[in-house]
């Protein structure tokens, strides 16, 4: 039901300058897989095989990435390396990946609104690759997947965070429904409020389920936090009328957008596989 997920990439990831000047910071890898490759994963484990990708200027080694490398393919055949391209080659096997320029950065609503153009009209996910989720079983946006067949609106995924890093986050406020300990029917949402402003502790990590009516809401929306059009505003204008659900969901989210995050996601991975 939800085919295509949409990656905005095109930021600068300047707390990772100077690794990032001419390496996108989607490109960087924990252990050996970059993460916008983990972002792909995760997608398809939800059922989606449409990646539709926002980039921007000094982003092309992630068109590099998702396609085939005809050089490296002849020089590893038949050697015992050939494996490491196996995980690769599958994802771009099975997904298809279209691309479309953001040419200015004027926030993350407005990134979205720039895959209008690869989305059309259709209920699609949204994945900020630097927010690196696991879980064992069922991935964060398959869990979100089920929940979006549920309630038929947009769906944001929720983690309690500290009081004191409210302003890092979009924060949500809402009321539980059906019985449930982690399904919110969500009233509030602000973009990064001071810790005495937050309306709870409930913050959005990088993961959302969108329907389309959203991009006419985007166009519409006035720069909010730091001068940006932000989703968290465009979304409050479906929370107004109880069409949006945050989802606290099951497992671990890593911010690679941090050092410490990336440091922290290395040695998890590390320890599962080594
Ligand atoms: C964005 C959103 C914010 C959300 C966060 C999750 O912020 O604007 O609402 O909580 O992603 O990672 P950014 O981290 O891009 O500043």
């Amino acid at each position: 039901m939800i085919k295509k997920c949409l990656f905005p990439a095109a930021g600068y990831g300047t707390r990772f300058l100077p690794a990032t000047k001419a390496t996108p910071k989607e490109m960087l890898p924990i252990l050996t897989k970059p993460l916008i490759q983990y972002g792909v994963e995760e997608a398809m484990e939800a059922g989606i095989d449409q990646m539709a990708i926002v980039t921007g200027r000094g982003k092309r080694a992630i068109e590099d990435h998702f396609d085939i490398s005809y050089e490296l393919e002849t020089q590893l055949k038949g050697n015992s390396k050939e494996e490491l391209l196996k995980e690769i080659r599958e994802v771009i096997t099975k997904c298809t990946f279209s691309y479309t320029r953001q040419i200015e950065m004027k926030g993350l609503g407005h990134a979205i609104l720039t895959g209008q153009t690869l989305i059309g009209n259709e209920p699609f996910a949204v994945i900020l690759a630097d927010d690196l989720c696991y879980n064992e079983n069922s991935s964060v946006l398959a869990q979100m997947v089920e929940v979006y067949k549920k309630y038929q609106c947009c769906v944001v995924a929720i983690e309690e965070v500290a009081k004191e890093d409210t302003n890092k986050y979009g924060v949500i406020d809402g009321k539980l429904i059906d019985d449930s300990d982690n399904i919110y029917r969500v009233s509030t949402m602000v973009e990064k409020p001071e810790p005495k402003d937050a309306p709870s502790n409930l913050a959005i990590i990088g993961r959302y389920i969108l329907t389309p009516d959203i991009f006419d809401i985007i166009s519409q929306t006035k720069p909010g936090r730091g001068g940006e059009i932000q989703i968290t505003d465009a979304l409050m204008e479906l929370a107004k009328v109880g069409k949006v659900i945050a989802y606290k969901f099951e497992g671990k989210r890593f911010d690679c957008g941090s050092v410490d995050g990336f440091v922290e996601a290395t040695n998890f991975f590390y320890k599962k596989v080594c």
